[in-house]
């Protein structure tokens, strides 16, 4: 399926040759207005080391544009999605570190990234694709609902000063 281009963006797999202080850069860069709006989302403020630890064991797309990287997503498999009663259950995929440069939001990318993420879910046998968001934060509590996600449970994690909802969609029809 990779790579694919999308509005003049490159969408591959993260390689070797690509560096954890750009990935991290652009997640602090995407993820800063969520930030300003006091919700401490891990990907606001990460090390580099924490981004390689959270790649690890994930499958993470990456979108590159003039050889700079504009947008991720990394998509974590049913053996690697846990934390909650729905997270634990053998049959749920999962999706984080998800970001589009905010020069290039609202094109679309994000919505190819989740694309990804459910064929990948697909290929890993998996019946249900997951994510989790700040309960606050109802611009993104929105944009996946309009993509078919829905509310399932909140969860407390250690690492954010807000509780998170986990919201899912069936991949089997
Ligand atoms: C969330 C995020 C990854 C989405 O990426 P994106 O590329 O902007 O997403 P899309 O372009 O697919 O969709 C965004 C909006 O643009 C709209 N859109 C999509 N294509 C469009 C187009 N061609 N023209 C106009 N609008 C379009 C979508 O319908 C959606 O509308 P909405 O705002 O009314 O919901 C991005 O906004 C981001 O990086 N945000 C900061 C980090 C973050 O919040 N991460 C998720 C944490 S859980």
């Amino acid at each position: 399926m990779l790579p694919t281009s999308f509005n003049g963006v490159t969408l591959r797999e993260l390689s070797d040759q690509d560096s954890f202080e750009e990935l991290t850069e652009l997640l602090h860069l995407a993820y800063a207005p969520l930030a300003k709006q006091g919700l401490h989302y891990l990907a606001t403020h990460q090390s580099p080391g924490k981004t390689k630890d959270r790649c690890n064991g994930a499958k993470t797309v990456v979108g590159e544009r003039d050889g700079k990287l504009v947008a991720t997503v990394s998509f974590y498999p049913c053996d690697k999605t846990d934390g909650s009663p729905w997270l634990d259950r053998i049959d749920v995929a999962s999706f984080g570190q998800f970001a589009v440069h905010p020069e290039l939001q609202r094109l679309g990318i994000g919505s190819k990234l989740i694309e990804c993420c459910e064929f990948l879910a697909i290929a890993d046998g998996a019946n249900h694709l997951a994510l989790d968001t700040s309960e606050n934060a109802g611009h993104l509590i929105s944009y996946y609902s309009k993509k078919s996600f829905a509310f399932i449970e909140h969860v407390q994690w250690q690492c954010t000063n807000y509780r998170s909802v986990v919201m899912s969609k069936s991949l089997r029809f």
